[in-house]
C-alpha cells in the first residue's frame, strides 16, 4: 500500500481527483448558475447524503439571491406492479412556480433523478435543473435525464471521498479517490 493509498473497509482506494481541481470545477458551475440566475431567485435542493459537501462549497460561490433546501429520498418495495418508488422526506420549502436546481453529487445511471424529477414536477415547480459535481457518461441508462451544469466527467469506476461513501466510509475526504 503506497502512502497516499487509502483503505475502507475491505478495499483500497487511489488518489484521483484532488482538492484543487474539485474545488475549480466547483467555482466554475456557481459562475455558470450566477450568470444564468441573476434575476430568478432559484431554489436549491440538495439531495442527501452525497451532495452535503458539494452544496456547501458550490453555494459559498453563488452570489445571486437564492434559497437552499435539504432533502432525501426513501425507496419502498413491494407497493406497486412499477417497483422502486421513491418518497420525498423533508421538502419543507414551496416549489409552486419556482425554479428549482436539483443538487447531486454525482449522476450515475440516472435512476435516482429519474424518479425523482416527474416529483418535483408534481410540487409545482416551474423550471427544474440538475448542478451535478460529477457525472458518469457511461452508466447513463435514462436517457430523459440531462445534466445541465456538469462538474466533472468521469469513467465508469466506483469513487469515494467529497460526500461520496463506501458503505458509509470516506464521505469526510477532501479529495476523491478511486477503488482499486
Ligand atoms: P444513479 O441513481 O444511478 O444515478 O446513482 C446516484 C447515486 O448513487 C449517487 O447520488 C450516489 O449516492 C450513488 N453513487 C453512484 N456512483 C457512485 C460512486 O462511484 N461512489 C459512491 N456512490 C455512488
Ligand atoms: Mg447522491
Amino acid at each position: 500500500m503506497s502512502a497516499t493509498e487509502i483503505q475502507l473497509h475491505d478495499r483500497y482506494f487511489a488518489p484521483y481527483l484532488d482538492a484543487d481541481k474539485i474545488q475549480a470545477a466547483v467555482k466554475r458551475l456557481a459562475g455558470e448558475i450566477n450568470r444564468d440566475y441573476a434575476t430568478a431567485r432559484p431554489v436549491f435542493l440538495s439531495v442527501l447524503n452525497g451532495s452535503f459537501m458539494f452544496t456547501a462549497d458550490l453555494l459559498k460561490h453563488v452570489t445571486v439571491p437564492c434559497e437552499v433546501s435539504f432533502i432525501k429520498l426513501a425507496s419502498y418495495h413491494g407497493t406497486q406492479s412499477t417497483g422502486n418508488v421513491k418518497t420525498l422526506l423533508g421538502l419543507d420549502i414551496n416549489l409552486d412556480g419556482r425554479p428549482v436546481i436539483v443538487l447531486e453529487d454525482i449522476v450515475d445511471t440516472g435512476k435516482t433523478l429519474h424518479e425523482f424529477l416527474p416529483v418535483l414536477r408534481a410540487h409545482g415547480a416551474s423550471n427544474i435543473e440538475v448542478a451535478s459535481l460529477l457525472v458518469k457518461p457511461d452508466a447513463l441508462k435514462y436517457k430523459d435525464i440531462s445534466v445541465k451544469y456538469q462538474g466533472i466527467s468521469i469513467p465508469n469506476d466506483f469513487i469515494v471521498g467529497y460526500g461520496l461513501d463506501y458503505n458509509g466510509l470516506g464521505r469526510n475526504l477532501q479529495d476523491i479517490y478511486v477503488v482499486k
